[in-house]
């Protein structure tokens, strides 16, 4: 696996790929791999010629009070991990070659990045879409894969690449799950044993709107309540600390909707302790 320090490196190498007439699939990524994001890299491989994952963890994505410093950073393992898995190249550059001094250039998050996350994380989605945009700058593969766990952040990239004419095709993939249903995310890593059985009640709340949806009931705000219900948790079930939203909204804009009569999606983020989890699931309704 060819590790790339620099961006003049990591165009070169995917540059001449292009030129030779091979695909590339880049994987972008903040490190601290799990099966998710191992997921990403094996359909590029699948789809692609090429394989390249990056590792950066980018700080502009990150609001005061966050977990930048504490962010997870497990280079060795990732690397091993990376090697393992048959990733043809990982890109690792420094934060100075991405955010030079005097950087001030930022590229604006398109409006489905404005509910939601973009109400709680206000300046994460111009961090996320400036990376990505540098990302894909830097290395002009013809396929990024990203996950649906971050079900908006994928929903502001495809209107970015679309507003912005970037000549790349935006693969989403599926959320990968540990077997009791907990969505795999690098944040899973700061959860006690006790903290990792409340945090189940995400993916419970999902399977509990999308249960009442296949029975026939097409309120979104019956749907949401239920979910309410499920994070709050109950006799058996321990419940989050907090919620910041949970939600039944337009699959496509992330506006509110009232019935189930266009492709919905539940999205929830809530708080146990300290760690903020997300999680989502495409809701079909019963015709
Ligand atoms: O999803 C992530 O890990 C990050 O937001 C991304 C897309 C790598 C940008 O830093």
């Amino acid at each position: 696996m060819r590790q790339l320090t620099t961006p003049e490196q990591a165009r070169e190498f995917v540059l001449d790929r292009r030129f030779r007439g091979h695909t590339v699939g880049v994987v972008p990524t903040m490190g601290a791999l799990h099966d998710g994001h191992l997921e990403l890299v094996r359909q590029a491989k699948q789809h692609c010629d090429v394989s390249i994952a990056t590792i950066f963890v980018n700080p502009t994505q990150f609001g005061p009070g966050e977990d930048l410093d504490k962010y997870p950073r497990l280079l060795e393992q990732d690397l091993s991990l990376l090697e393992r898995i048959g990733a043809d190249a990982v890109f690792l550059p420094s934060s100075e070659s991405i955010y030079p001094p005097g950087f001030s250039t930022f590229v604006e998050a398109p409006d489905v990045g404005s509910p939601l996350e973009g109400v709680c994380r206000p300046s994460h989605f111009r961090g996320v879409t400036t990376i990505v945009c540098k990302l894909f700058q830097i290395l002009p593969a013809t396929h990024a894969f990203f996950g649906r766990k971050d079900y908006q952040q994928l929903k502001v990239i495809e209107a970015m690449v679309r507003d912005l004419n970037i000549a790349i095709e935006i693969v989403a993939c599926d959320t990968v799950r540990e077997e009791d249903g907990l969505a795999l995310s690098s944040r899973n890593r700061y959860l006690d044993s006790a903290q990792r059985i409340q945090a189940l009640a995400l993916s419970r709340a999902l399977q509990r709107a999308q249960a009442m949806a296949t029975a026939g009931t097409r309120q979104t705000e019956q749907l949401e309540q239920a979910m309410r219900q499920e994070l709050d948790g109950h006799a058996d079930h321990p419940g989050v600390d907090r919620v910041e939203y949970a939600v039944v909204v337009d699959a496509e804009t992330l506006l509110p909707l009232t019935d189930l009569n266009r492709p919905a999606v539940a999205l929830i983020a809530a708080f146990v302790g300290q760690t903020r989890l997300i999680d989502n699931r495409l809701i079909s309704a019963l015709i």
